[in-house]
């Protein structure tokens, strides 16, 4: 999301922050609900795989962690990844960042777009890696192509991840984005798909998407 101009701005004594950015009020939740052509879900998949690559390569790397179709924006055909609220720069210290989320916003998590990364790292079993976004993805373009988060809803936050199967996916690409989808929703992160440009924009230009 483009950012014009930031600062403070004074009031009854106090400072509050704030952002200057584009309008954007079309979020992807409410496309889901309606019909999207086959060609805009690949092309915001896409999109959204090259956005997470730009987080990825970003020095030092960035985990979003809050990614779930409210805070993916939607403008014509183009969508943008929005609320930076619970990113982590992957440099930082786990310790002094599990404490400052566990104040402010509980585990730091979506509740329906859970990683099993985010859950280990909550409990202070695992460190955080890029890939956790790759998963909380695999989620949202899984509910893009089937209309369903195949995420099954937890009793409590930390609860183990749980996966459904995957509804169908009707058209003639089925079988490569179904794959494409199984892969980002690996539990072991390592077999997750690498974020590299030339991987997404590959699978895309060999048909296989
Ligand atoms: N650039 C924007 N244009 C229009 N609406 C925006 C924009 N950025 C954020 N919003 C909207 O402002 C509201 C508040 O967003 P914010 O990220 O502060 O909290 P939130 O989305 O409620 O929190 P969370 O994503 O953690 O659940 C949301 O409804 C969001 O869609
Ligand atoms: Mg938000």
């Amino acid at each position: 999301m483009r950012i014009y101009d930031n600062g403070t701005y004074p009031e009854k004594g106090e400072k509050y922050p704030f952002l200057i950015v584009d309008y954007l009020p079309q979020t992807l939740d409410q496309l889901i609900l309606r019909t999207m052509t086959t060609a805009e879900r690949v092309s915001y998949t896409l999109q959204l795989l090259s956005a997470l690559a730009y987080l990825d390569h970003h020095n030092p790397p960035v985990v979003h962690r809050d990614v779930k179709p409210k805070n993916i924006f939607v403008k014509g055909r183009s969508c943008v990844l929005g609320d930076f609220g619970l990113m982590k720069f992957l440099n930082e210290d786990s310790d002094i960042d599990r404490e400052i989320y566990r104040d402010i916003a509980g585990p730091g998590m979506p509740y329906y777009y859970r990683s099993p990364d985010l859950v280990a790292y909550a409990k202070g079993e695992a460190q955080l890696t890029t890939k956790s976004d790759v998963f909380q993805l695999g989620l949202v373009v899984a509910e893009m192509f089937t209309g369903k988060n195949p995420s099954e809803p937890p009793k409590e936050i930390l609860d183990p991840v749980k996966l459904n199967e995957l509804g169908p996916i009707s058209s003639a690409r089925g079988l490569g984005i179904h794959e494409l989808i199984q892969q980002m929703l690996l539990f072991d992160e390592n077999k997750r798909p690498e974020l590299l440009i030339s991987w997404i924009f590959g699978k895309a230009y060999s048909g296989k998407l």
